[in-house]
This record gives structure tokens, sequence and C-alpha cells, in this order.
């Protein structure tokens, strides 16, 4: 194995701590970025290889290049770009404000589409490049209450596709994993969130979130890694939006 350099972003919890563990636990150097610092380093900490801890808000465009540049300076390019960070607005559609509109779409689609900006032409001089995309299953059906995050969630899967279509003959790959539910601190989020609005009990809802898998569990954060792990390994796959949600979306 070629240890690679490596950017996670929103590496500070949830899903992004267990693939930013994973890529380091393989051999690879990896760099983290996030907002919460303090959080950061706490994941970094634990990591056993060689890391950098780069915070950052991933919607700003020059703060991004600065996280770039770091990572040349200190390794050289990011060969292994995951691009993870997002959050969700719950609400009704005839609620959602154009902020919280073009916020989602500024997090969850223009920030990959910049990260990915930045990391395709050292990809495509060195001929090796592997960028994943967590996207989610609401990048591939219609969720009720999370319109833009659905949106925005689809548009990257196209996105994806869009830059594997041009990228195929480079040596870069680019994919996108779909997670369902999955037991992570966003998802704790939203059970607080149905909770105040509804008043219904924190346990009936999760294990309602539980049941939206035919499995009837959520997915760990370490089943979405499994999927990264994979992307990462292979040459032949590319163009892919993976469903890891124990069976809901059959696609
Ligand atoms: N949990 C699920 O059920 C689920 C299902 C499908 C898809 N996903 C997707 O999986 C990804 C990770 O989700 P998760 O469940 O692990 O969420 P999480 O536990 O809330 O973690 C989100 C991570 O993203 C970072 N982040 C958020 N906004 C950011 C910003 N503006 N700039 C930089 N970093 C930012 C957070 O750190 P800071 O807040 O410190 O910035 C944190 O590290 C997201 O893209 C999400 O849409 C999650």
């Amino acid at each position: 194995m070629t240890p690679r350099n490596c950017l996670v972003t929103g590496a500070s919890r949830g899903i992004g701590s267990v693939i930013a563990g994973r890529l380091s636990a393989a051999g690879h150097r990896v760099a983290l970025t996030a907002r919460g610092a303090d959080q950061l380093a706490e994941v970094a900490a634990k990591l056993s290889g060689p890391s950098l801890c780069l915070p950052a808000d991933v919607t700003d465009p020059a703060a991004v290049d600065n996280v770039f540049s770091t990572v040349e300076d200190a390794w050289g390019p990011v060969e292994v770009l995951v691009l993870n960070a997002g959050a969700a607005v719950a609400k009704p559609m005839a609620k959602l404000t154009d902020d919280e509109w073009y916020g989602q779409l500024e997090l969850n689609l223009t920030a990959p589409f910049r990260a990915m900006r930045r990391a395709i032409p050292a990809m495509t001089r060195s001929n090796w490049g592997r960028i994943v995309v967590i996207a989610s299953i609401a990048g591939k059906i219609g969720e009720p209450n999370l319109s833009a995050y659905t949106a925005s969630k689809h548009g990257v899967i196209g996105l994806m596709r869009a830059a594997a279509a041009e990228l195929a003959k480079t040596g870069v790959t680019v994919n996108a994993v779909c997670p369902g539910y999955v037991d992570t601190p966003m998802t704790d989020g939203w059970v607080g969130k149905i909770a105040a609005r509804t008043g219904k009990d924190r346990a009936e809802i999760r294990t309602a979130l539980e049941h939206k898998q035919p499995i009837r569990r959520l997915i760990t954060a370490d089943e979405v890694a499994d999927v990264v792990d994979l992307c990462v390994a292979s040459a032949a796959i590319t163009g892919q939006a993976i469903t890891v949600d124990g069976g809901a979306v059959q696609s």
C-alpha cells in the first residue's frame, strides 16, 4: 500500500472522524478539517500516523484554499479527498427561508465543487487521485421536510457523476457514498429537533429512525467508512453513488 496524502472535511466527529481514523490506521497521512478546533484536535490526537489539524469553514473559499496550501507545503498535493462536511436544515418547504436554502446549497454542494476544483489539477498531473463525497439517500429519493438538503445532495451526486466522466482517462476516480440514517451526532440532533417539534419521546423517535432501514437499526460510521476504503482501493469504481442504508433504497 502506497501512503497517500488525504484530506477529510468534517473530520471532527461522526462519520468524518471515523473515516480519518481508518485512513490513518491504513498508513496514510491525514489532514483533518472542520470549524471546531478543539474537537478536531481531539480526533487528530487519536490518529496513529502523521496528521495535520486545519480548522476551517468549508464554505469560506480562502480558508479552504489555505487548507490545501498547508497540506501541499507539509506533504505535497492532496491525493485522497473525502468531502464529508455537511448538515441538514429540517423544516417544511413552505417555511424554508432563502438564507436556509442558499446555506444548504453552499455547504453541501458548492463547497464540494470548490474543493474538487482545487484538488483536480494536481491529481491529474500525477495520474492518480481519489475523490469521495459523503452524500445521502436524500441524494437519490425525495425526503419530506428536507427539501434544501435533498436538493443539495441530489446536486452533489450530479457533480460527482460529471467529474467522474470528465476525469475517467486521468487515473482520478470520483464516487459518492449514500448512507441512510447513521448513528452520529447529526442523527442525535435530528432526534432532538423532532422531539421538540412533535413532543414525542426521544426513544420512540430513535426507534422510528432505526426502522427506516430494513435491517432495523442505524447504519454505523464504520459501515460508511468501509465503502470509502473500497473507493480508495479501486481504480475501476468511478461515477458511482453507493448506497449504505440497510436495503431501503434499491438502486
Ligand atoms: N448522520 C446521518 O444519518 C447521515 C445520513 C446520510 C448522510 N450524512 C452525511 O454525512 C456527512 C457527515 O454527517 P455526520 O452524521 O457525521 O454529521 P455530524 O456528526 O454533524 O458531523 C458533521 C461534521 O461536519 C463539520 N461541518 C459542518 N459544517 C461545516 C462547515 N461549514 N465547515 C467545516 N466543517 C463543517 C462538523 O464540524 P464543525 O461543526 O466543527 O464544523 C463535523 O465535523 C454529512 O455530509 C451528512 O449530510 C449523514
